[in-house]
């Protein structure tokens, strides 16, 4: 919410009331006509250094927790039918996401929503399109017992493990002094400390940020600027990971309330969905809750016209008159913010 109020003031005014910009003008103009300079919203964006993930007190890091965590995430035995790991679905092969417009179950049924990314969640306070997990520790033990996902109820997953006697060891070093270490809570701990762990690299855009002129070229510079003023992606895009933790109705339509459903409530809360953090977005669509945008061109056309109208619509979602140019800018940006991470070894698991 601070961070999403600085940015307000730092534009102020700006984002609606612009000329349509021409596309060739220069990004250092067109920001200081909207009152922020391109150090300022530079700023807003700026990366945590290197390994500084932020980790619970209650579930701190220990390299035996990541390394127990690793083995469960990939390890199939975790659903019913032995096939489905939570990588099935979270494919770091796809940005941790399955490039399918929604998922699919250890039945080969397809899911009710698209299957997400799983970058940068370290640093997020409500998990599920809808939020309705308040940890990752919460989280990860949702989808082994769900009956459409992995479908493992939770006692039976605890005597399986058990009686995997080469996970015995892994269990004891993870959480040393336990009598009876093999417990649901702990495996939930174990993966969601694998999770926090998956961070994405550093993009073209980062390096632009620290001062390399030449990492992002002109036309995703105008992306950039285009992002934080006449576009608006920032009213809720903010931040290094380009989400502002919140949940808001867009106007992809469906019959999907998403948290209207948790807070009823609320007239603004129908149709809301997380805003997705934008880091890699050009490895993994198709996009949005139910994988109704392929490609980042739409992603773009939709919020310049296309979205459903309706009672719910956050006011930050207006029709953009973006010109073809401008479109095109916004693409180079958003593909300026992949970057090439390193491969995923898998765990070999015990037996
Ligand atoms: C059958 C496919 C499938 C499997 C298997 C699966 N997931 Fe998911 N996962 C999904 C879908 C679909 C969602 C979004 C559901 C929703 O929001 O209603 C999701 C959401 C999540 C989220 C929330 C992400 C966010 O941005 O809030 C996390 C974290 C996650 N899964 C981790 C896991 C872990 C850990 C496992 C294994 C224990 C797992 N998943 C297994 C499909 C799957
Ligand atoms: C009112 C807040 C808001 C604004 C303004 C906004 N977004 Fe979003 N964005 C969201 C939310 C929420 C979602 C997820 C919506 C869903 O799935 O139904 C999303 C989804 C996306 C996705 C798809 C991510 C994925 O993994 O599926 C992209 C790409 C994206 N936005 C880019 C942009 C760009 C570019 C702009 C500016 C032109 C913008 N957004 C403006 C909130 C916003």
């Amino acid at each position: 919410m601070r961070r999403f109020s600085l940015m307000m003031a730092l534009l102020a005014g700006v984002s609606f009331s612009l000329p349509t910009l021409a596309a060739e003008a220069m990004p250092e103009a067109i920001a200081t006509e909207a009152g922020a300079s391109i150090a300022d919203l530079k700023e807003m964006y700026v990366r945590p250094a290197e390994g500084d993930i932020p980790f619970p007190d209650d579930n701190k890091y220990t390299d035996a927790k990541y390394e127990l965590g690793k083995m469960l995430f990939f390890d199939p035995r975790l659903s019913r039918s032995q096939v489905t790991s939570c990588a099935t679905c979270h494919n770091p092969s796809f940005s941790w996401s399955d490039a399918l417009p929604k998922g699919v179950g250890d039945h080969h049924n397809e899911l009710g929503r698209r299957d997400p990314s799983l970058l940068n969640l370290a640093w997020d306070e409500k998990f599920f399109w809808d939020g309705r997990a308040d940890s990752l520790e919460q989280q990860a033990l949702g989808p082994i017992a769900s009956e459409v996902e992995m479908n493992l109820p939770h006692d039976v997953m605890v005597v399986r493990l058990k009686g995997i006697t080469g996970y015995a060891p892994y269990f004891a070093g993870a959480f040393p002094g336990e009598k009876d270490p093999v417990t649901k809570d702990n495996v939930a701990k174990a993966i969601a400390t694998f999770e926090r762990k998956i961070v994405s690299g550093d993009a073209p855009f980062d390096k632009w940020v620290r001062g390399e002129e030449t990492a992002m070229d002109e036309s995703a510079k105008r992306g950039f600027v285009l992002f934080n003023t006449k576009g608006n992606c920032a009213a809720c895009h903010s931040s290094w990971r380009f989400s502002d933790s919140s949940f808001h109705d867009i106007g992809v339509g469906d019959d999907d309330i998403g948290r209207g459903k948790l807070v009823p409530g609320d007239p603004l809360m129908m149709h809301a969905f997380k805003t997705v953090g934008l880091r890699n977005i050009a490895e993994r669509g198709p996009y949005m809750h139910n994988g109704s945008v392929s490609t980042l061109e739409a992603v773009i056309d939709h919020y310049n016209d296309r979205f459903a109208q309706r009672e719910s619509l956050s006011p930050a979602i207006q029709k953009l008159n973006l010109t073809v140019g401008e479109k095109k800018d916004l693409v180079a940006f958003l593909k300026a913010l992949s970057s090439k991470d390193e491969s995923v070894t898998l765990p070999v698991l015990p037996r």
